[in-house]
């Protein structure tokens, strides 16, 4: 038996950027999902998750691809590891996770790479850097290709090679071989924190499932009237050109993933500077853009990020696909004050009572 854990993430910025041949910057979090595996005499895979329940399944079944459901998660990933060559056994798997379901932190991708670096230290491979690369493009084919969850690729880069104190640097430019690089983002040492806000919305009742895959298909539809491959290719005087050639919802989506990716690179330089103003400014400007060009937010997370602005945040906004889920807030961990934990938290709890929201929930985390 071997038990494996595997990080939930947040993205720092650098959003809907990922299958947009773009520029991500995401970290690892301490919530995570741990899987305890061991292999079966014969081709049977029983899964039991703390979160979802039991379900059992054979392994013809699964490379059938006739899996549906959760359980289509631990399911893609087997499949995923068969299609790469490998003699995946039956297999005994209990989940626990501490990840929220749904909430845009990437509870899928904590069990998909929880699940594939279970299989892989069974089948005996070391999980060097080059396996951890592999088992994360494993894993978002798992999602993409078995669930047929339209995601991009950080999720998973984030999770595997998420480090203490760094945040995992993607770029998507050749989707077929993502570039991944850890930076230092030292916000311990530098006395700050990030406040996850959970606002309770979830995507899949805010918007059916359907928005993020339509807001794919803006992207494509903007790339290709412009005739180039990806919006990576795009400048901001192209997607001027945008409301001649497809329509002015392209033009918006596409301004967003253009300037997004200069955020992330604007990011970097703040990061490298250590000046964290800079890196809050363009947190806010991110969650803007997000919010009025690729209308991906809801209003329970743009008031937990103004309300986050107004308890003194660096810098605040959505987190993940959107929708609903989560927000982020850079904060202070020096007791009192503006800026500050408590004031934060404090300033989006009353926010949400006074518009008759419930409660939301807050994790406060460090890379
Ligand atoms: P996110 O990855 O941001 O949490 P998704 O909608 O992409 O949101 O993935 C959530 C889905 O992943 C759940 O609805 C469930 O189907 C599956 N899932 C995630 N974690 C678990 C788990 N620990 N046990 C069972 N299913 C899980
Ligand atoms: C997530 C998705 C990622 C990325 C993100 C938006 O839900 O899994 O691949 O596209 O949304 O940046």
């Amino acid at each position: 038996m071997v038990t494996t854990r595997a990080p939930g993430r947040v993205n720092l910025i650098g959003e809907h950027t990922d299958y947009n041949g773009g520029l991500c910057l995401p970290f690892a979090i301490p919530l995570a999902t741990t899987a305890a595996v061991s292999t079966r005499p014969d081709d049977l895979v029983v899964v039991t998750s703390d979160g979802a329940g039991r379900w059992q399944g054979t392994l013809e079944e699964i490379s059938s691809r006739a899996v549906t459901g959760w359980p289509a998660y631990v399911a893609g990933v087997i499949w995923s590891l068969q299609e790469s060559g490998w003699a995946v056994p039956g297999l005994d798997i209990t989940l626990e996770s501490t990840v929220p379901l749904g909430a845009g932190l990437s509870s899928s991708a904590a069990l998909e790479c929880a699940v594939g670096v279970a299989i892989a230290t069974l089948l005996d491979r070391p999980l060097d850097d080059p396996l951890r690369r592999f088992l994360a493009e494993a894993c978002r084919r798992a999602e993409a290709d078995y669930v047929r969850a339209p995601t991009g690729g950080l999720d998973q880069l984030a999770s595997l090679l998420g480090a203490e104190e760094h945040a995992v640097l993607v770029d998507f430019e050749d989707p077929a071989a993502p570039r991944a690089e850890r930076v230092p983002l030292p916000l311990c040492t530098a006395g700050l924190a990030i406040l996850i806000t959970d606002t309770g919305v979830r995507h899949e009742l805010a918007d059916g499932d359907g928005g993020y895959a339509q807001r794919r298909a803006e992207c494509e539809a903007a790339a290709a009237a412009l005739g180039v491959p990806s919006l990576r290719g795009a400048s901001l005087d192209d997607v001027e050109r945008l409301p001649e050639v497809a329509g002015l919802a392209h033009r918006a989506r596409a301004r967003h993933v253009v300037t997004e990716n200069a955020r992330v690179e604007e990011s970097v330089d703040a990061l490298a500077d250590a000046d964290w103003a800079a890196l809050g400014s363009l947190m806010a400007a991110s969650h803007a853009s997000l919010r009025h060009d690729f209308q991906v937010t809801v209003p329970e997370v743009d008031l937990a990020v103004d309300a986050a602005h107004e308890g003194g945040a660096l810098g605040a906004r959505m987190t993940g696909g959107g929708f609903g889920g989560c927000t982020i807030a850079l904060v202070s961990t020096a007791e009192g004050g503006a800026g500050g934990v408590a004031k934060v938290r404090d300033s989006i709890d009353s926010a949400f009572a006074a518009a008759g929201h419930p409660r939301p929930t807050h994790h406060l985390v460090h890379p």
